[in-house]
């Protein structure tokens, strides 16, 4: 897969407003308000210019401090930005420019003036709905009923065949481009567990990661295994992390063949027991570990998960689950 070296954010503010007006240029990293139109990886074309230039429906690139977003006008006297679904107001920023096409992954969608008022209707509408309570889960069950059984053959032809295995160092770059668009965890992180403990070919090699990847050399989906002492976290044993399966190929037995590789590399490396813990309301994570024969563990090591999640600054209740691992 080609690599996409990302320029850091100064870089992109740097040469976006040095850019003369009326001259466009492709920027990633800003979709993550256009969600779910687009994702954090995703990139944007924009035309430079100045908020005069914009009407209501218009996708805004902006300057907010140090960051880029890309918001929807919502109205411009007042002058209103707001995330496709709707939330906070978006403090006073800085226009750079118009969104004049989206792209995702191959797909590139050109945002004409004429679809304006169609996207400041979904704006409002999105809104309307997400800020209601309940909405959310609303919203998840649409997700969760498009990226369920029915739709999974159409699926299965789109992305074709999976490969599911350990990586290696040279996926980096498939990790850092699944890791932008999906994953919470820090880029150096990954790019030093991988190179030093988690790589095939790691010279200390210790606990393991695994990924899906397709005929391209994408990766759809990714988990690892390993001690919580590299995170810095008190808890003994090795525990899976990071399991997470791009929505296009879920329900198609992904996160169950990666666990299977982890587990037979943990397996391999010694480990008796691997644990994992999962957010109390993640039915679909809970119901893929308990296929894999993992079970809730002793209560006291869930206290410790708990206590020591709490202590570094999450709120959320987790179950911990754990799997024996034969001979
Ligand atoms: C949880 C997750 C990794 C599952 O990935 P997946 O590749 O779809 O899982 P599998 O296809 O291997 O599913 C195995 C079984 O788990 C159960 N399962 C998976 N997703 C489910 C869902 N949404 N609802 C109910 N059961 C589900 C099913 O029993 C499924 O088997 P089936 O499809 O034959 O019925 C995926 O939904 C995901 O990435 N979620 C977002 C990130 C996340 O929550 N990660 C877990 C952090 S701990």
């Amino acid at each position: 897969m080609p690599s996409r070296k990302t320029p850091s954010t100064e870089v992109l503010l740097g040469v976006l407003e040095a850019l003369p007006p009326g001259q466009r240029l492709w920027v990633h990293g800003v979709g993550g308000c256009l969600h779910p139109l687009l994702r954090g990886g995703d990139a944007v074309r924009v035309l430079r210019c100045g908020p005069g230039a914009l009407a209501r429906g218009d996708v805004a690139l902006l300057r907010q401090g140090r960051k880029l977003v890309a918001h929807v006008v919502v109205s411009t006297r007042p002058w209103r930005t707001a995330p496709l679904l709707g939330g906070v107001d978006a403090p006073a920023g800085v226009t750079l420019g118009r969104v004049v096409a989206v792209k995702r992954g191959e797909w590139v969608v050109p945002l004409p003036r004429p679809v304006r008022p169609a996207l400041w209707m979904t704006q409002r509408a999105l809104a309307a709905v997400w800020a209601r309570p309940g909405g959310r889960v609303v919203y998840r069950r649409v997700r969760d009923f498009f990226f369920s059984g029915w739709s999974r053959p159409l699926r299965r032809r789109l992305v074709g065949p999976l490969e599911v295995r350990l990586l290696r160092a040279d996926d980096l770059d498939a990790l850092l481009a699944f890791a932008g668009e999906r994953l919470v965890v820090s880029i150096g992180f990954l790019r030093r567990q991988l190179r030093e403990r988690w790589g095939l070919d790691a010279p200390a090699r210790r606990g393991a990661a695994a990924g899906a990847f397709d005929a391209e050399g994408r990766m759809r989906g990714f988990a690892w295994v390993d001690s919580y002492r590299q995170e810095a976290l008190p808890l003994d044993g090795v525990w899976v992390r990071s399991l997470v399966v791009a929505p296009q190929v879920r329900r198609m037995g992904v996160a169950t063949r990666l666990l299977g590789c982890l587990l037979d590399e943990a397996r391999r490396q010694g480990e008796v027991w691997v644990h994992a813990d999962v957010d109390d309301d993640n039915t679909a994570s809970l119901q893929t570990f308990a296929r894999l024969g993992f079970r809730p563990a002793p209560a006291e090591l869930t206290r410790q998960a708990n206590e020591a999640w709490d202590a570094a600054g999450r709120a959320k209740t987790l179950v911990v689950l754990e799997r024996e691992l034969g001979p």
